[in-house]
């Protein structure tokens, strides 16, 4: 079959659903590939880049639609682009099925496949294939740079010379890729980032990332927005209400606002008002991505910047990804070859529409003639959804369990004291007593090591390993000491000593280079 990658016809799209490395990907699958004359050039990769490894280019549309078997492309199709497809053709690419019905029933009728990449559901195993989260993450990062443009000074701090320079705040609402992509590039560039969102189990993923997660003051099982299906479900009033209230005590405090607060389908909800804007600090920045949809932003102007009366400047592009065209086409022609690379198990260039596989059902949206959107829910559960939740206990119940394993805590020490007792009364009765004084001096020792270490967090364990080191230097020590004995016993036990603290000092240096090598930038 025939791979064909057709020219962004929508003004101002850069990106390309083919790269010259990813066509030598979907070659190895049994494909051959064909591209559009110039198809590639806003995004740096020129005719000579594709026909050099072997992808046919081809000088117009028309030609291209008729020649290709699979379609592939970044934007949805235009209602010219229907005109040129023809029967048992597939066509992959964005589609918004949902937004775009009608478009999708003219292909069902030309009974052209249509795989929609944003219809790919996120579940694990098709992250490879997510282009929207891999989009998201491109624009979550651009919003970064495109703030610090139009931002008047540094984002780190700085103490010069020339004076003391106080590092830029930052405010993310949303922190879903979008978001912690934002997250990651600002705290990078060394500015103070606030992160938001009604998720609150994403605040350990924020505060990983270095940046600091804004609690509201609110009841925490009403703070609760996650539902199932990855994405956050709607806010209560009273949430909303709080939540506003948090932003309006930030907004003078904060430089540069992104929000990407978005649930998929609905219009995008206003979480930053027109006051707000105006307690901002003359020369801030807010970065909109939701403006597609409403923007999050009362005063964002789809695909302009505006700057306010109080000098605030507002941008809602919604070209993000496409304004860094090569990152993102090389990202997106490597979603596209892992579809691909799904839809041809035999690897034999033959693409296999297996509506039994959940990632290729939930992206295709007709087949053979028959619309198949909307697709049932994956069977596999979504990356971010939740476990549900064993039944809240009250107050009484919880202080019952803690009495009850208190109680059975207290009587396995008890048993382990009188048992140990038991057996050293018995070792007693018939040892030596020299022999006594060491093995009590001994079993406390275990005893004392044990109950120390047992009780060490993980993320100790290294400084921990530092410590033990140094025991090994001591048992070395000691060892050495006792080699030259007459006895074959003693001897044999000291060298034994010796090997295993042996082992233990070289592993510790082991581990401590791996945990240097991790820092190593190089
Ligand atoms: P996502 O679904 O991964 O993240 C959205 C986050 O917003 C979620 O964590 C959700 O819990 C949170 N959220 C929802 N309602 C909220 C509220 N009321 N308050 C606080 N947080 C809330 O989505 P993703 O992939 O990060 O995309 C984010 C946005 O960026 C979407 O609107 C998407 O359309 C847009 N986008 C814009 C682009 C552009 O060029 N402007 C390019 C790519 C994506």
């Amino acid at each position: 079959m025939i791979i064909g990658a057709a020219k962004e016809v929508l003004d101002g799209e850069r990106r390309v659903a083919l790269t010259p490395d990813s066509a030598q990907q979907l070659q190895k699958l049994g494909y051959e590939c064909a591209i559009e004359s110039g198809a590639g050039e806003a995004a740096n990769f020129s005719d000579a880049d594709y026909s050099d490894v072997g992808v046919k280019v081809i000088a117009d549309a028309k030609a291209l639609w008729e020649t290709a078997d699979i379609l592939i492309k970044v934007r949805p199709p235009e209602a010219f682009e229907l005109e040129l497809t023809h029967e048992g053709q597939t066509l992959i690419s964005f589609f918004w099925p949902a937004q775009n019905f009608k478009l999708l029933q003219q292909f069902a009728e030309k009974r052209v496949n249509v795989l929609a990449m944003d219809m790919v559901p996120r579940i694990s195993r098709a992250q490879k294939m997510d282009a929207l989260s891999s989009m998201a993450n491109i624009a979550g990062y651009r919003a970064v740079m495109e703030a610090g443009n139009n931002f008047g000074r540094f984002f780190t701090g700085q103490i010069t010379a020339a004076g003391k320079v106080p590092p830029a705040k930052v405010l993310i609402i949303g922190a879903g890729v979008a978001g912690l992509a934002a997250i990651g590039a600002s705290t990078s560039l060394g500015a103070i980032t606030l992160a938001f969102d009604v998720r609150p189990e994403v605040a350990e993923q924020v505060r990983s990332m270095g940046a600091e997660f804004v609690y509201l003051d609110f009841e925490e099982e009403q703070q609760d927005g996650a539902s199932t299906g990855g994405y956050a479900s709607v806010s209560s009033p009273e949430f909303r209400e709080a939540q506003l209230e948090k932003f309006r005590e930030l907004a003078p405090e904060v430089d540069i606002v992104i929000t990407t607060a978005l649930i998929p389908g609905r219009e995008a909800p206003e979480l930053w008002t027109e006051d707000m804007v105006q307690s901002m600090k003359p020369g801030s920045v807010i970065v909109d991505l939701a403006a597609e949809k409403g923007g999050n932003c009362k005063l964002t102007k789809m695909d302009e910047k505006i700057v306010t009366d109080n000098n605030v400047t507002v941008i809602g592009y919604t070209d993000l990804p496409s304004r860094m065209a090569t990152q993102s086409s090389t990202l997106y022609a490597t979603n596209i070859r892992h579809m691909m690379f799904d839809l041809t198990p035999e690897k034999d260039g033959q693409a296999n529409i297996n509506m039994e596989d959940d990632v290729i059902r939930g992206a295709t949206a007709t087949k053979d003639g028959v619309i198949t959107f909307p697709p049932p829910k994956p069977k596999i559960a979504a990356i971010a959804a939740q476990k549900p939740k064993a039944p809240e206990k009250t107050p009484e119940e919880l202080a019952a369990e803690d009495v009850a394993a208190a109680k059975a805590a207290g009587r396995n020490q008890l048993g382990l004291l009188i048992g140990g007792g038991a057996v050293m009364a018995l070792i007693g009765t018939y040892a030596p007593e020299s022999f006594m004084q060491h093995f009590i001096v001994f079993v406390l020792a275990v005893f004392v090591g044990f109950q120390v270490i047992w009780g060490v967090a993980h993320s100790l364990h290294t400084p921990l390993m530092a410590v033990t080191n140094a025991i090994s230097g001591i048992i070395i020590l000691g060892a050495l000491l006792q080699l030259g004995s007459d006895s074959w016993i003693v001897w044999f036990l000291a060298g034994i000593s010796v090997l295993i603290a042996s082992v233990n000092i070289v592993g510790g240096f082991m581990v401590t280079r791996r945990m240097l090598q991790m820092f190593n930038k190089s």
